[in-house]
Formats: C-alpha cells, sequence, structure tokens
C-alpha cells in the first residue's frame, strides 16, 4: 500500500496488448515513458491466457459494475441507446471481447517506477479512447478506433496500451503480473539529476 507522499519508487504496470506489438510500436511506445525520466524495473513478453486477462480486469471487485454503469451512461450522453440496460450484463459482454483481443497474441508487461508513476504514465498514454485521447500521447498519436467503431465490430477498443488508473491498481496488477524476483532493484544514474536536492559532481 502506498500513502499520497511522491517516491521515486512509485510504480505502475503497463501493457503493450497484441496490436501495439503487432504494429511496431514496442520501440515507440516504451520509449515515451522512458525518456520522461521513468525506470523500467521489470520486463517480459508473454500471450496471456483468458483467465488471466479475467483476473486482471477483476481484481477491483467493483470493476464489473463501475464498468457497467460508465458505459450505459456513455451511450445516453451520445443520445444513444445503451444495448443491454443490466451494467453487469454490459460489462460481461464487454470482458468477452477483451479477452479474446488480449489473447489473440503477444504481449508486452512492463513495471516502470518513478515519482508520480501512475499519473504520469496515463499522461503520456492518453484517454482510454483513442477518438478522445489527445493529440501528442500514445493513443492520440497512433490509433484512430473508436467505442462506436470497435461496437460496430462487435470487439474492444484497440488502443495499443493498458497502464493502471491508480497506486492501488498498480501494485494489485504488478503483484498479478510478476514474481517478487522478476521486478529489479537498481540505480540508474539520471536518477541524480532528476531527483537529488544539489546538483553537484558534474564539473571535474
Ligand atoms: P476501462 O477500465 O474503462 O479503461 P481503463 O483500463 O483505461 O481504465 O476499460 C477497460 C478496457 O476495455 C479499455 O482498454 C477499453 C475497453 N473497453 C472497450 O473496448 N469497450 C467498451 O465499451 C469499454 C467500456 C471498454
Amino acid at each position: 500500500m502506498q500513502n499520497n507522499k511522491p517516491s521515486k519508487t512509485d510504480r505502475t504496470l503497463i501493457i503493450i496488448k497484441p496490436d501495439g506489438v503487432q504494429r511496431s510500436l514496442i520501440g515507440e511506445i516504451t520509449k515515451r515513458y522512458e525518456r520522461a525520466g521513468l525506470k523500467l524495473v521489470a520486463i517480459k513478453m508473454l500471450v496471456p491466457t483468458p483467465e488471466m486477462v479475467e483476473k486482471h480486469y477483476t481484481l477491483d471487485p467493483e470493476w464489473r459494475r463501475i464498468t457497467g454503469e460508465k458505459t450505459i451512461k456513455g451511450y445516453l450522453d451520445k443520445g444513444l441507446i445503451p444495448p443491454l440496460t443490466d451494467p453487469f450484463e454490459i460489462t460481461a459482454r464487454i470482458l468477452e471481447r477483451l479477452k479474446k483481443y488480449m489473447t489473440s497474441g503477444p504481449v508486452i508487461a512492463m513495471v516502470w517506477q518513478g515519482a508520480h508513476a501512475v499519473p504520469i504514465v496515463r499522461k503520456i498514454t492518453g484517454g482510454t479512447e483513442p477518438l478522445q485521447s489527445d493529440v501528442g500521447t500514445i493513443r492520440g498519436d497512433f490509433v484512430l478506433d473508436s467505442y462506436q467503431l470497435s461496437d460496430e465490430g462487435e470487439r474492444s477498443v484497440r488502443n495499443l496500451v493498458h497502464a493502471s488508473g491508480s497506486p492501488d491498481e498498480a501494485e494489485k496488477e504488478i503483484k498479478h503480473w510478476f514474481s517478487d524476483s522478476e521486478i529489479l532493484n537498481y540505480r540508474l544514474i539520471q536518477e541524480q539529476i532528476i531527483y537529488d536536492v544539489n546538483i553537484d559532481g558534474i564539473f571535474e
């Protein structure tokens, strides 16, 4: 459990989804987190199982309700009629599509560390629906998908990346995807210039 004070040991989970791998964007995506000053402390390539995907999305016991209600509100806000009225039924459908999407090929799972890791990564990644993501973000720059288009295709929205939504969520997700021994503790020389109070020792 983390407190609210920013720390250089804050961590977040990122998954480059199958479309990110298939579109040869692994380097482009990791570059953006890396150049922000974050430190990569774990990385692996794997093909997730449907069970791993379901567990990942339901680590928060409230996720099914929240996602269903949010989706219904999204339809109503756009003046559209939701295809189902029960939030749990809507989520069940979203989850089935997510399982199909996330197991369709290899993904890259990573843990990135640094002050404000969770919100910084969310900012660099951009909003969940690519149509709405800001220009300059990963999703805004590389994806043209929308909920409307993905719903028509009866599939998940292809948004390249998963990034944890909060520090608590991040801790649970990191435990779900990585064992302790897969996460490395090491010093990155640049941390001195990013975090240290005194910048000295530059001149010889
Ligand atoms: P969500 O938890 O709302 O987003 P985030 O992970 O950014 O906090 O949704 C989980 C994933 O499901 C996200 O990648 C978007 C996708 N999704 C769809 O494909 N269709 C939908 O109708 C919804 C609500 C989500």
